[in-house]
């Protein structure tokens, strides 16, 4: 269908266009609708609990009508009416809510485009021209009709969770060449209001996913990663709550996250008349992206969702929108099998007895899959040297690495191999060979991280020989995990192949080489997954989890610390991605000694690893690692899939902290409870289940610490919700896990597949 010709368009569409897992849980919406009323000139999209409108007002600005919970569907939304010109100095362009705006006209708030043309006119007055609605998507196009630039809006809807996703295509339509100076995918626009509060994430190697609040007042906020990549100083994600009543699961939370994997920007304005927009999309520094005629560049994708019923939930729809709609599995979730990974017991001293001796005690303890990490290939005996020689180092592997592999797979566990793909050491064959490969500016200096520099994938030639030594890799050697490293971020970002006007396309398109490489050694090696890990958590982000299996959050592995990493991660990723290894005691990045059962409990909020040395291990470590891992296997479709509660959070470090999570169709709940440090003689505090069923009776069973006594076996999911359950947690580092099993029959399917001890 394109534009309306009827005086009432009314598009129905079928079952999400995302997803279909909604059908599977009742508490969700059955559909999603895009509705166009011509008369009114107003678009709507009902999904989810969501209700989403937007209009062409007098001017032929698209300009935001609603977003927040679902309305009635006779409830009228519009015309969009043009705002009063305020004053000479607040005009209407300002005023105006737009969906996307050009820079162009009166305009003095943020745009989502700013571009100049060569004939040196900078104005850029975007308005509606068309629609159409597409495999469930629907499309707007938007022009400059005098300087012949069309803007290709695209709205993608998933009908379970209401979350939207937005982007935009820009096309030079005109017969002289143009240059993008700033391109978002999207702004969204709140309601008017002054008492909002942002939460973002932010941190640092070792210690990311901070989650942080602050009162949004008059002025800008700007989110960002000037730095290549996604970055860890602050992740693409937001929430916006109305100050005063924001609560894990009350209040009305706008939340979202950009689907992008390069330097990002999410630009949040409050504007003196208190208009609150959230634009999104390529960070504009540093960019410049020309357009010939008949050329065009597409923007990322920025997802955003809705809730009433606070933060919690807003986590809750995140979650389960990434593991049906975002996950390469998608819509189903593959659940992550229990990992060893000898990074921190060995570094880079692997070698083929060692890790032979490893895999046989890791398959004896149960686990499921088996990683070589960092330094099995080229001179890398340190990170000084050897990144871009992907050959077997074989004084470490004499005879490949074929011995090894085949020792893990006949225990019965998958074998998975770390690789940092797209970086090199100038102490290696492949710098030597080609040193023009890397980022860098004609006759300047090249400034090493690490001892390693940044191969330029936007280069054709460098995209291709990575490709292809991943692809002879795998088809090769019998592997099914790649754990895909990135240990640093750009500097000297110039491309000097190119044109000096054509360089800085080089955030764009390292970004596409990137995506297009791990697609197509997807596509040519589908038993394979993979891990984004960017010396910790600083790659994590809607883009790349569309093309890998799971995250890897930090590499701080203390079990203290990782609480409130995960608890931070919880805000904007599913539990599903987030891998957590147990790992020596004292830990290497504070020294804080910890038991073993703290460490697994903590470890056993996502997906289980060790990173022990555990040849050193004591039987009777061996006997308790044993018992853990199996009773994770008996709880990791809750925890990986279930809905996470955050009980009592563990931020600011604060001393107590609790997480449930609840299988989606109610039959099992896991209670996990932290003390970091006991207070005098302080009870820890009654711990309130939450999405229970009711009526149901659950028996509960201790994996781990004391409940209080009297606590009842069994007792109604009202009890264990109204009543609580008193653990006993004393001392400093203490920890306790419980499962709450329904007794009597499901009601519901699962949604998930478990994964078997050989995926292979
Ligand atoms: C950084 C990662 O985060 C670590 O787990 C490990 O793989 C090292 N790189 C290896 O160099």
């Amino acid at each position: 269908m394109s534009r309306a010709t009827s005086y009432l368009a009314a598009v129905v569409l079928g079952l999400s266009t995302l997803s279909s897992a909604a059908a599977a849980n009742p508490q969700e919406a059955p559909g999603s609708a895009i509705h166009f009323d011509a008369a009114q000139r107003v678009f709507r999209i009902d999904a989810g609990k969501i209700t989403y409108a937007f209009g062409v007002n007098g001017d032929g600005a698209l300009q935001t009508l609603y977003w927040g919970s679902r309305l009635a569907a006779d409830d009228l939304l519009g015309p969009a009416s043009v705002p009063k010109e305020r004053s000479s100095f607040d005009p209407v362009g300002s005023n105006t809510p737009q969906e996307y705006a050009g820079w162009g006209g009166a305009i003095t708030v943020m745009p989502d485009l700013k571009l100049h043309f060569a004939d040196g006119n900078r104005d850029l007055v975007l308005r509606y021209d068309s629609y159409r609605i597409e495999n469930g998507s629907l499309h707007i196009t938007l022009q400059d009709r005098a300087a012949k630039v069309t803007v290709g809006l695209r709205y993608v809807v998933d009908a379970a969770t209401g979350i939207l996703g937005r982007s935009a295509r820009i096309e030079n339509h005109a017969s002289q060449a143009l240059t993008i100076d700033r391109a978002a995918a999207a702004s969204w626009n709140l309601p008017s209001a002054t008492d909002y509060s942002l939460r973002y994430l932010t941190g640092t190697w070792a210690s990311e996913w901070h989650l942080r609040t602050r009162p949004l007042t008059p002025g800008a906020t700007e989110l960002e990663s000037r730095r290549g990549s996604t970055g860890d100083e602050n992740n693409s994600w937001f929430a916006i709550e109305r100050g005063g009543e924001w609560n894990e699961s009350r209040g009305r939370v706008w939340f979202g996250a950009l689907a992008w994997s390069g330097s990002w920007s999410i630009h949040i304005d409050q504007d003196v008349l208190n208009q609150v927009r959230v634009t999104g999309g390529f960070n504009p520094f540093d960019f410049s992206y020309p357009l010939e005629p008949g050329q065009s560049l597409q923007t990322p994708v920025f997802y955003a969702g809705y809730t009433d019923e606070g933060i919690g939930e807003a986590s809750r729809l995140l979650h389960q929108f990434e593991r049906s709609s975002i996950l390469p599995a998608r819509p189903q979730l593959k659940l992550r099998p229990v990992l060893y990974n000898s990074w921190e017991a060995t570094e880079f001293k692997v070698n083929e007895a060692g890790q032979q001796r490893l895999a046989e005690k890791a398959a004896a303890l149960g686990v499921e899959r088996f990683v070589v990490d960092d330094g099995w290939f080229g001179a890398r005996n340190s990170d000084h040297a050897g990144l871009g020689d992907w050959v077997v180092n074989r004084e470490k592997f004499p005879n490949g690495l074929k011995p090894l592999i085949d020792k893990v797979h006949g225990l019965g566990m998958s074998f998975g191999l770390w690789v940092e793909p797209e970086m090199v050491n100038p102490d290696s064959d492949l710098y030597r060979q080609h040193p023009d490969w890397v980022l860098h500016f004609e006759g300047r200096q090249r400034s090493p991280a690490r001892h390693q520099l940044v191969l330029n994938l936007a280069r054709e030639d460098v995209s291709a020989h990575v490709f292809e030594v991943l692809d002879q890799l795998l088809s090769q050697n019998d592997i099914q995990f790649l754990k895909w490293d990135y240990n640093r971020n750009w500097s000297e970002p110039g491309w000097p192949q190119l044109a000096p006007e054509q360089q800085q396309k080089v955030y764009v398109a390292y970004v596409h080489h990137l995506y297009d490489i791990l697609r197509r050694l997807r596509e040519r090696h589908p038993g394979v997954e993979i891990e984004s890990c960017s010396g910790g958590g600083a790659r994590v982000d809607l883009g790349i989890m569309g093309l890998t299996d799971e995250v890897w959050p930090s590499d701080n592995t203390d079990p203290s610390d990782r609480l409130s990493i995960q608890d931070g991660f919880s805000y904007a990723y599913a539990p599903a991605v987030m891998m957590s290894w147990v790992t020596g005691s004292p830990n290497w990045v504070n020294r804080r000694s910890s038991s073993l059962d703290f460490r697994f409990l903590s470890s056993m909020q996502g997906g289980l690893g060790i990173g022990a040395n555990i040849l050193e291990w004591t039987p009777a470590e061996d006997a308790s690692a044993r018992a853990y891992i199996a009773a994770y296997k008996g709880i990791r479709a809750t925890v990986q899939s279930g809905r996470l509660y955050r009980l009592l959070s563990p931020q600011e470090r604060a001393p107590q902290s609790a997480t449930e999570s609840v299988q989606a169709d109610g039959s099992q709940a896991v209670l996990f409870a932290f003390l970091r440090q006991g207070q005098e003689a302080q009870a820890y505090p009654t711990l309130y289940l939450q999405g229970l069923d009711s009526a149901a009776r659950y028996r509960q069973r201790l994996i781990h610490g004391k409940a209080a006594v009297g606590t009842p076996e069994m007792a109604s999911g009202a009890y264990w919700m109204h009543h609580g359950i008193d653990l006993s947690l004393q001392g400093d580092l203490d920890a306790a896990a419980v499962v709450f099993d329904r007794v009597g029959s499901s009601t519901s399917t699962s949604t998930t597949s478990t994964s078997t001890s050989r995926d292979r």
